[in-house]
């Protein structure tokens, strides 16, 4: 970390040549000394706790967000981060360009260490790219499939997931199959029969959301899964809300193809995704975007994020997000509980709407009396 001096100067550089209010720009700059809440404040003073802890961000003071959906607000932590690296790389000081798109430098190599071992697959499966839109373009687009072939998908994609797959039907005359995911689902056995009962001799892939964009359950991943694998059909899953607030294990759960967007929950800078690609199918897709190394396969998942000259400022400030979240506990859905627990005990907000309660999670465990989580987590339940 830098000397308070330089980032005072940075700060200084900042205002001056960007004509940023001197104010802001020491604020981003300058927030070592900004420490996070000791972390047994949580259950001794929570409101202490949480009020300490907004601190770490600039949402306006009468401002309160609740949904990371489509973007999640950046702590301060995270800002300063990706700031500092556009101020700093202008000087040219780091032997690698200051740039991502192309060769992996030591900053992107650090930072796939870190999310791989978040996400719990090898760094050699996990490309970098700028949002889950994207990650799922690559698969769908880079999959060499057939006339005739089908996909199955829900009713409750997002067009960053579902209208890769139009294109593809359009272009290639491949068949889109639909599950109707009930509202609300009884059971996780429910959402697993319904995937059962749609697939046919000549689907070829399984496509959906971990946790859907509109209602915001948490489907039984690793199930479904296990389903269409047992029948040979490809798994892609959307995970863009998934990264960040709730565990991932993509090994476990077992698909072939897992998308996130870190700037949503995970409260990354805007335009960092990730795609997780299992290693057994890192032939099997063409890039979208060719440039040097299209075909080199022995780069691994890192052939795509070869696609010119892109932002690696951001991706610093994705490195920072992982470290700020996990400097948060281990446990983070705890966390995002509490919060939860917390923002929606307040009289404020217990009269909004249903869409902004908490997820509902459909996870299929042992035990038959709780093979349904989460099922009432309304504001009345949390
Ligand atoms: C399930 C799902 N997929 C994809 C997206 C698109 O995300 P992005 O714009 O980051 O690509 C969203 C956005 O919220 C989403 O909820």
């Amino acid at each position: 970390m830098l000397p308070r001096r330089d980032f005072i100067r940075r700060a200084a550089g900042a205002a001056a040549l960007l004509g940023m209010p001197f104010q802001r720009a020491e604020q981003i700059l300058c927030t070592q000394s900004v420490p996070l809440p000791p972390g047994d404040l949580l259950s001794s003073d929570p409101a202490r706790y949480w009020a300490g802890l907004r601190a770490q961000w600039l949402l306006a003071q009468d401002h309160i967000n609740l949904n990371c959906g489509s973007v999640g607000c950046s702590p301060l932590p995270v800002l300063s981060a990706m700031i500092d690296h556009i101020l700093s790389a202008e000087e040219y000081r780091e032997p690698a360009y200051p740039w991502f798109g192309y060769e992996e430098n030591d900053r992107l190599h650090a930072l796939r260490d870190s999310l791989a071992s978040y996400l719990h697959v090898n760094r050699d499966e996990l490309a970098l790219v700028r949002n889950a839109t994207e990650a799922n373009n690559v698969v769908v687009n880079g999959l060499d499939l057939k006339p005739g072939d089908e996909v199955l998908l829900t009713d409750q994609e997002h067009p960053g997931g579902r209208c890769p797959w139009e294109q593809k039907a359009a272009r290639f005359g491949v068949k889109l199959n639909t599950v109707v995911l009930p509202k609300p689902p009884a059971s996780a056995e429910e959402i697993v029969e319904r995937f059962q009962n749609a697939l046919t001799p000549k689907t070829r892939v399984v496509f959906f959301s971990h946790i859907t964009t509109v209602t915001g359950v948490v489907l039984p991943a690793k199930e479904i899964c296990a389903l269409a694998r047992s029948r040979g059909v490809l798994l892609q899953v959307d995970g863009a809300h998934a990264i960040g607030q709730i565990p991932l294990d993509l090994h476990d759960i077992g698909c072939d193809f897992y998308a996130t967007s870190p700037h949503e929950w995970l409260m990354a800078p805007k335009g960092t995704g990730t795609l997780y690609i299992r290693d057994e199918r890192l032939k099997d897709l063409w890039v979208n975007i060719a440039t040097a190394n299209w075909n080199n396969y022995d780069m691994k998942a890192y052939r795509f994020s070869w696609f010119g000259t892109s932002n690696l400022s951001v991706m610093v400030g994705l490195k920072a997000a992982l470290d700020f979240h996990q400097q948060l506990g281990p446990d983070t859905p705890a966390f995002m509980s509490s919060h939860r627990k917390y923002v929606n005990g307040s009289r404020a907000i217990r009269n909004f709407p249903s869409p902004m309660r908490a997820p509902t999670v459909f996870t299929a465990v042992s035990s038959p009396s709780s093979r349904i989580r989460g099922k009432e987590s309304s504001t009345s339940s949390l």
